[in-house]
């Protein structure tokens, strides 16, 4: 074996479901031996039919207890990446690397009451691994998951959410989590309309969840688009919210997709 090829392993697809012709998900084998945190991501890597390969970041959906590791996945059109991806099959094979990475972690935060979760896209999926996760649920008293989409039909995992309470290790405590979806291009019925920078200036997502933003009590997660990431961030930082560094714990952290 070369020293490159232990820096991976190579893992097994178990299931592929698309949910719309952009958007997909995936579930893997997982090595015994890759550990990660809840909101981390992988480094995933294909084989193209040249023969080279190709590696892109991809946060887990899947709880770090689970034995199978679950990826939800944009298809962009030419994408280096998701072409290849998209075209596996069950039983092809998808190439992990064996260290986990990123920050989006609740250790980023010392303190808090509230907990914030604000999603664009597939950027959910560090959010559904945080809250498959015991901890988040120990730590904080409220959770708000947000979640920003063009169009209705590319809400994902929404059967996962629904039966998050009927899980027996949440039934204490899943009363603490209120979902909040945001559908952009369309009127939804159950969604509020706009884009989270919006609902956030208005006052909208506050009034929908009944819970104010503020430094004190309120900690906030963003994943996905970077221009909802820099919008959000300056909104906050107005707000006296600032991004949580090890040298100066603050109220935000972030990931960043592209
Ligand atoms: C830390 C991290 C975690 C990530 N986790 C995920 C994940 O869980 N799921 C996922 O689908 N992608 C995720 N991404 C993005 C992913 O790494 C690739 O960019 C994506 O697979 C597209 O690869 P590509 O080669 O086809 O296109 P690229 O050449 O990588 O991207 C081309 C363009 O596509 C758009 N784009 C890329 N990714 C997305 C996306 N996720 N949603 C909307 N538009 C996008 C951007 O405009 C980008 O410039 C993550 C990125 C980072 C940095
Ligand atoms: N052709 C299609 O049917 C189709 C469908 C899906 C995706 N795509 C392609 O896939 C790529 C990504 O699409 P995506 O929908 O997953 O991701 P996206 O463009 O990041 O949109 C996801 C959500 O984030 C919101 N958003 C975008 N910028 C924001 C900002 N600055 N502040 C706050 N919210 C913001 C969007 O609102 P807005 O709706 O207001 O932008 C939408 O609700 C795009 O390049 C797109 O071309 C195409």
């Amino acid at each position: 074996m070369t020293a490159s090829e232990e820096k991976y392993s190579r893992q097994t697809l178990l299931d592929v479901q698309p949910l719309t012709p952009s958007l997909f998900t995936l579930r893997t084998t997982r090595d015994a031996g890759f550990r990660f945190r809840a909101g981390q991501f992988a480094r995933l890597g294909v084989v193209k039919a040249d023969g080279s390969t190709v590696w892109r970041a991809y946060s887990m959906v899947s709880s770090p207890f689970d034995e199978f590791l679950e990826f939800f996945s944009i298809v962009v059109p030419g994408g280096e990446f998701t072409s290849e991806l998209s075209r596996l099959q069950v039983g092809d094979s998808l190439l992990v690397d064996r260290q986990a990475f990123g920050y989006l972690t609740l250790d980023r935060f010392v303190d808090g009451r509230d907990l914030w979760l604000l999603s664009t896209g597939t950027g959910i999926a560090p959010f559904l691994s945080i809250l498959q996760d015991f901890e988040v649920w120990e730590k904080f008293d409220r959770i708000m998951l947000v979640y920003s989409v063009r169009e209705a039909k590319e809400l994902a995992y929404q059967q996962l959410l629904a039966e998050l309470p009927q899980r027996e290790y949440l039934a204490e405590v899943a009363h603490k989590l209120q979902f909040i979806s945001t559908v952009t291009r369309e009127q939804h019925p159950g969604s509020l309309h706009g884009r989270i920078t919006q609902l956030i200036e208005n006052g909208e997502l506050e009034r929908a969840a009944g819970v104010e933003l503020s430094p004190e009590h309120s900690r906030v997660m963003l994943c996905g688009n970077p221009q909802m990431i820099d919008d959000t961030r300056a909104l906050l930082k107005q707000r006296g919210m600032n991004l949580s560094l090890s040298r100066r714990p603050g109220q935000v952290a972030v990931e960043t997709y592209w």
